[in-house]
């Protein structure tokens, strides 16, 4: 067993060598493997019966994912080990190195609230309900708290989008605006919030859909903002509204490219479709599956090593 903090390598397993540290004010432990895509399903069933939650997220190389096991009692290092090798063995990959770290018994929910600062991308400012300093007066301010619902604008995506529409504004579109896969609802509360618009916010996931709902009361926006769950642009609530002048769409790559028909037939010819949740090295592809498709390529934010298109549909049939 390493200390507080370090490695496991299924060559060297020295339970024995566990020091006798102190471990007063440790809250539990996390144990972090990077393995390819196709894996996390089989280390997240591996790691079950060790740890009380995983998480697992894409890391710069959209084949290798972190996945994160928390464990609250200090983990059996045999345990780990032989749940690694097994799934390895299973998954058919050489046993990745397994990271440990020791959390320090401090209050988590208050800890990330803090450290979560004011973000300022372009003339929006987006802050936390406890956040009491100063709000640049020309800014668009939006209150969102750290939650289930991803979008607390600190991620490159989200930022993209917020600079996107930023510049947007000097000329923003006609008609009616979506939000596609709206998470915690920060676009949509944008779009609301800097053009006074109506915007429908529409999410695959129900959790999004009521955190989206809760944070367009928070920004006094409930009469502009809209939520409603919706698999891309097919449920009856997103087609009726549409057509749309402007879409907002920051998923994922795949998602992106598999909806690029659907999408296409929810924008108006001469509309507004920004695309997020896709870093630099798909860019290609997200770009391939929207050209095809009479899009004009009008801007590209990055940030993180995230991208955002923002695209125009030419108007009228070729
Ligand atoms: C990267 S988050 C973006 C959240 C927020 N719009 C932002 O910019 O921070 C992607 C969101 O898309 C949602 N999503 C994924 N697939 C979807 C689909 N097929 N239809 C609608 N929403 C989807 C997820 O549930 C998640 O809330």
């Amino acid at each position: 067993m390493p200390g507080p903090n370090g490695s496991w390598h299924n060559s060297s397993p020295n339970l024995d060598d566990a020091n006798e540290e102190d471990m007063t004010g440790i809250f539990g432990w996390t144990l972090v493997v990077e393995v390819p895509k196709e894996a996390v399903d089989i280390f997240d069933q591996g790691f079950s019966p060790i740890a009380v939650a995983t998480s697992s997220f894409e890391t710069s190389d959209p084949s290798i994912w972190r996945m994160e096991a928390f464990s609250v009692d200090r983990p059996d290092e045999m345990a780990v080990v032989g749940a690694v090798a097994l799934a390895a063995k299973i998954a058919g990959i050489p046993e990745p190195t397994v990271h440990t770290s020791a959390l320090p018994d401090i209050d988590w929910v208050s800890e990330n609230q803090k450290s979560f600062q004011p973000i300022i991308a372009g003339d929006f400012f987006v802050h936390p309900t406890h956040y009491d300093g100063v709000v640049p007066a020309t800014a668009t301010s939006l209150a969102i708290d750290a939650g289930p619902a991803f979008g607390t604008g600190s991620h490159g995506s989200t930022k993209g989008c917020l600079l996107a529409l930023d510049w947007l504004s000097r000329c923003p579109p006609v008609g009616n605006i979506l939000d596609l896969g709206c998470g915690s609802g920060i676009l949509a509360l944008a779009m609301a919030r800097r053009w006074r618009r109506k915007v429908l916010a529409a999410d695959i996931d129900p959790d999004s859909v009521a955190t989206t709902r809760g944070n367009a009361v928070l920004n006094n926006a409930s009469h502009l903002v809209r939520s409603v769950q919706s698999n891309g642009v097919k449920s009856g609530a997103v087609k009726r509204n549409g057509p749309y002048g402007l879409i907002v769409a920051n998923v994922l790559a795949r998602p992106i490219i598999d909806m690029a028909q659907d999408i296409k037939g929810a924008l108006r010819p001469g509309g507004t479709l920004i695309l997020a949740g896709f870093t630099e090295n798909q860019e290609n592809s997200v770009r391939a599956a929207y050209q095809r498709r009479d899009y004009h390529l009008a801007r590209k934010e990055g940030s993180d090593g995230w991208t955002t298109f923002v695209l125009t549909r030419f108007g009228g049939k070729r």
